[in-house]
């Protein structure tokens, strides 16, 4: 009940949030248009109208000043040409300010065009002077000598106007010694809420952290990747985005994509006025995208400065794939992991919707050059590709209130307060004294949560050793459980750690959503990809259930159960590590979601690696566990496909030597709940056998196993699949992709391998062991695709104790092709008795 009163909360409060996002269409508030000098108005195709600014109401300027015109008028017959505004320019000889009646707090954005108009009174290619606004230095001894060529000249600001209480926004331009200052057009336009994020991620890979608040911005580079230059006419915000061509490092390793912007949608929480759809619409891939085995990155060089901190944002929406989770890749900047294994789809939901990020850079780690890259993932079983959209590269003011100069500190992260003079002193004894409280709360919490805890209370991380397995995800885990134990800080370190590798359990990077809590996916600092379940902190349940998993998986080491890599219990925390299992639950790709079918051998190698981790489950431990929860969402599969069991938290040590059974309440999974356990509430291991035959009829028919939109004779899989197979049609209901492909001997033994499962009595059902080895032998019957066995080989198949590791060879005689059916049923089915004799095992 919680659980849909949750979801009906989730759901309300994302139509509120989507309502409102689509009825506040962006208008400007603020929206000043300044052509200086000008004696017209100026109205431009894109719908700017720039007024003159003398005699204009809005915008104060001092008077000491003089006007200049182009001698010759470029365009005096075409008005609404964008030119016009470089036709004049302002002139000031002492510093002056232009001041704008904002009527909105926040940010705005502050355009100031530029060009040294030639004229009889002043050489203005040789003035020089600075700027100034909002107490941000925007430019220092500006002189378009220094800038090189007398071309029109765009600078865009933003600046945060009045923070907290409404202020005038005042630009100040200070000729130097002598020299004049000048300015041919300004425009201050509001920026809307909300396109500045709250959080932003720092490179070299941290914690997300606030974005920078009373600073100013610039932008560097607005960039169209793939696509053609975005004039103020294709922008509702009057924004220009450059091609990209001009800085790819390897113009052969891109490859230009487009799709119609008409199907661009904007994802919930991505703005429209993020970048119009044709940024999105258009994109760099990697050349040659079909070859499997390309290795290489598509590299980007900007020219930035050295000093300063830049804000990055990757405009990303995927217009190229076919299905959605299809394209995952890495970002870098400046040769640093920016995004690891990024997968678009898994914050948009879909494909063709836009999704932007936002990133911390401190170009002094680099060069005057930020090198952006973007590569294929490490995780085998996807095409190598990779994308980009759109790119925009901000600077940042310095701690000193400067976006040009070097003649300060060099900034590592922008502060979040400004700092005047006398704070210093102030701030220096708050801190002093609120460190004080800290620490003594600290050591108050620590000595209580040290008396609650019993003594077998997992204490750090625990350090396991790295799974045998074949998995090419194999990873060692020594390195950050050893300095988390050297520095004797294992719990700080190790919670800190989980939250750098989920950025802080971003809500993104949730994989999915269990009893349990969430599943976020993380990158470890040491590169390894992990998937990290964090437990709710106030379910008591939940509290044995980490318990449990964690005894369990501490005694369990096997390729095919997933392995924990670590757990954390600081504090309210209940935090399990695994290994990350790149293709998600087999469930998935069984039905409902877009991926391809899975071929009948992939599929009995999938239920072979899970009957081999069940198995082992059941016997290969000093003690027997009894899973309790088998079903398709709890067995995983890597990039390579091979199957692990998961999720032990229902976990029970099975009965020992004197017991048959163990007693307790019911729990697990309907529709695999095994009947007989159900109605006498005793487990052994057979009931894991049962819900195994429910996934194996899951696996050839690909529906679930509870259905309640079907017929209700249909609704329950394992009754309906068993009505089936008592009749010998199971293909009747097979999943139709099968058909053809997969051998009919092969479908017959693994149908009668899951009728046996899910045998009414317990010890009707074979273990866990002859399951696997049934399986194994369908794989060898497809594989080998023997239409028949003959009675007398049959002897050969069986070995003395069903053993399901070594190949089981095929019939020396391969002469069987002859054999009736009758006769090959007769041999499977006394095969099946002998292995169903208890005596022999
Ligand atoms: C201002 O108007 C005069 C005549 O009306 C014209 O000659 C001059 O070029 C105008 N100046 C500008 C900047 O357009
Ligand atoms: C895309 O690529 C084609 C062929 O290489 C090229 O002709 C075209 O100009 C490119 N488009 C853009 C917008 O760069
Ligand atoms: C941008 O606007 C111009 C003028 O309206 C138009 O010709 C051009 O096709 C537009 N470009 C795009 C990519 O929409
Ligand atoms: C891509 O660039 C990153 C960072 O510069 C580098 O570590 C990685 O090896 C590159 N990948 C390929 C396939 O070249
Ligand atoms: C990135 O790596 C390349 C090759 O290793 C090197 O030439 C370049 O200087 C590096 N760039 C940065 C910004 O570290």
């Amino acid at each position: 009940m919680a659980g849909t009163k949750g979801l009906l909360l989730i759901y309300l409060v994302y139509v509120c949030c989507f309502k409102s996002m689509v009825c506040s269409s962006f208008s400007p508030l603020d929206g000043f248009f300044i052509d200086c000098g000008g004696n017209r108005t100026l109205k431009l195709e894109d719908g700017r109208v720039f007024e003159p600014d003398y005699g204009n109401a809005d915008v104060g300027f001092s008077p000491t000043s003089h006007v200049v015109v182009l001698e010759t008028d470029m365009d005096s017959s075409n008005e609404s040409n964008d030119l016009g505004v470089y036709n004049s320019a302002r002139v000031f000889t002492v510093a002056s300010n232009y001041t704008f009646s904002t009527k909105e707090i926040g940010h705005h954005w502050l355009r100031l065009h530029f060009y040294p108009v030639e004229n009889p009174h002043y050489n203005l290619t040789n003035a020089v002077f600075s700027v100034v606004s909002d107490g941000i230095r925007l430019l220092h001894e500006f002189s378009y000598s220094k800038f090189g060529k007398s071309s029109r000249l765009l600078k865009e600001y933003i600046i945060d106007v009045g923070a907290s209480s409404l202020k005038d926004l005042v630009l100040t331009l200070s000729p130097v010694n002598g020299s004049v200052a000048f300015i041919n057009g300004i425009e201050v336009v509001s920026v809307p809420n909300g396109l500045f994020g709250s959080k932003v991620i720092p490179v070299p890979l941290g914690t997300a952290v606030d974005m920078p608040t009373n600073v100013a911005f610039e932008m560097a580079y607005r960039i169209n990747m793939g696509g053609p230059l975005l004039t103020p006419k294709n922008d509702t915000l009057w924004r220009t985005w450059e091609p990209d061509k001009p800085y790819l490092a390897n113009p052969a390793a891109a490859h230009n994509v487009s799709a119609n912007p008409g199907v661009i949608e904007y994802s919930a929480g991505v703005l429209a006025e993020a970048a119009p759809k044709w940024v999105y619409a258009t994109a760099q891939e990697m050349a040659n995208a079909n070859v499997t085995d390309q290795k290489f990155n598509i590299s980007w060089f900007f020219e930035v400065d050295q000093n300063f901190t830049y804000l990055v944002r990757f405009h990303f929406c995927d217009i190229v794939s076919v299905a959605p989770h299809s394209l995952i890749f890495n970002v870098y900047i400046n040769n640093q992991s920016a995004l690891n294994s990024f997968d678009i789809s898994t914050k948009t939901m879909e494909l063709s919707a836009a999704y932007f990020i936002d990133f911390l850079v401190n170009a002094s780690v680099g060069s005057n050059q930020m090198l952006v890259q973007i590569g294929p993932s490490v995780l085998r079983n996807f095409p190598p590709n990779a994308i980009l959209n759109g790119l925009e590269i901000i600077k940042i003011s310095n701690p000193s209130d400067s976006l040009d100069g070097d003649f300060h500190a060099i900034s590592i992260y922008p502060k979040s307060l400004k700092i005047k003079k006398w704070m210093p002193l102030a701030i220096l004894s708050c801190l002093g004294s609120f460190a004080l409280l800290l620490i003594c709360l600290a050591v108050f919490f620590l000595c209580l949560h040290r008396s609650k805890k019993p003594k077998h209370q997992p204490s750090a991380w625990l350090s396991l050793p790295t799974q045998i397995g074949v998995s090419e995800t194999k990873i060692s885990t020594g390195s950050f459980a050893s300095t988390a134990q050297s520095l004797g800080l294992g719990r700080i370190l190790a919670f800190l750690e989980i939250r750098e590798a989920t950025n802080n359990f971003d809500e993104s990077l949730v994989l999915g959503v269990g009893g349990f809590g969430k599943v976020y996916r993380g990158v470890l600092d040491n590169g390894v990809v992990v998937a990290v379940k964090r437990g709710n902190p106030r379910s008591q349940q939940g509290l044995t259930e980490f318990k449990t998993e964690i005894e369990m998986l501490s005694k369990l080491r096997h390729r095919h159960l997933v392995s924990l890599i670590g757990y954390c219990g600081e504090l309210n925390e209940m935090i399990l590590v695994y290994e990350f299992m790149a293709s998600g639950p087999l469930r998935k790709h069984l039905y409902d979601s877009n991926l391809p079918p899975l071929t009948w051998k992939q599929r009995l190698e999938i239920c072979i690696g899970a009957a081999k981790g069940l198995h082992y489950l059941h016997t290969g431990a000093a003690e027997s566990i009894i899973h309790r929860d088998v079903k398709t969402t709890n067995i995983l599969l890597d990039e390579n496909l091979n199957a692990k069991v998961a999720d032990f938290g229902l976990s029970k040590s099975g009965p020992t030597l004197e017991q048959t059974h163990v007693s307790t309440a019911v729990k697990g999974s309907f529709g695999y709940l095994d009947p007989e356990y159900f109605r006498r509430q005793q487990l052994t291991e057979k009931s894991d056998v049962y819900s195994f035959g429910v996934v194996l009829m899951e696996v050839l028919c690909a529906r679930p196993a509870i259905n309640p939109a079907l017929p209700r004779e249909q609704v329950n899989l394992a009754e309906w699949a068993m009505c089936w197979q008592k009749r010998g049609r199971l293909d009747q209901i097979m999943d139709p992709h099968l058909m053809g492909s997969a051998n009919v001997e092969s479908l017959r033994k693994f149908g009668e391998t899951a009728e046996k499962c899910l045998a009414e009595q317990g010890v009707e059902r074979p273990t866990m062991g002859d399951v696997l080895w049934n399986l194994e032998y369908a794989l060898q019957l497809q594989e080998t695709s023997i239409q028949t066995v003959a009675d007398e080989n049959s002897a050969n198949y069986i070995p003395d104790i069903p053993d399901w590791s070594p190949q089981i060879e095929p019939a020396d005689g391969d002469d069987a092709g002859t054999i009736s059916n009758k006769e090959s049923d007769a041999a499977t089915s006394s095969l099946f008795s002998q292995l169903m004799d208890p005596k022999g095992r």
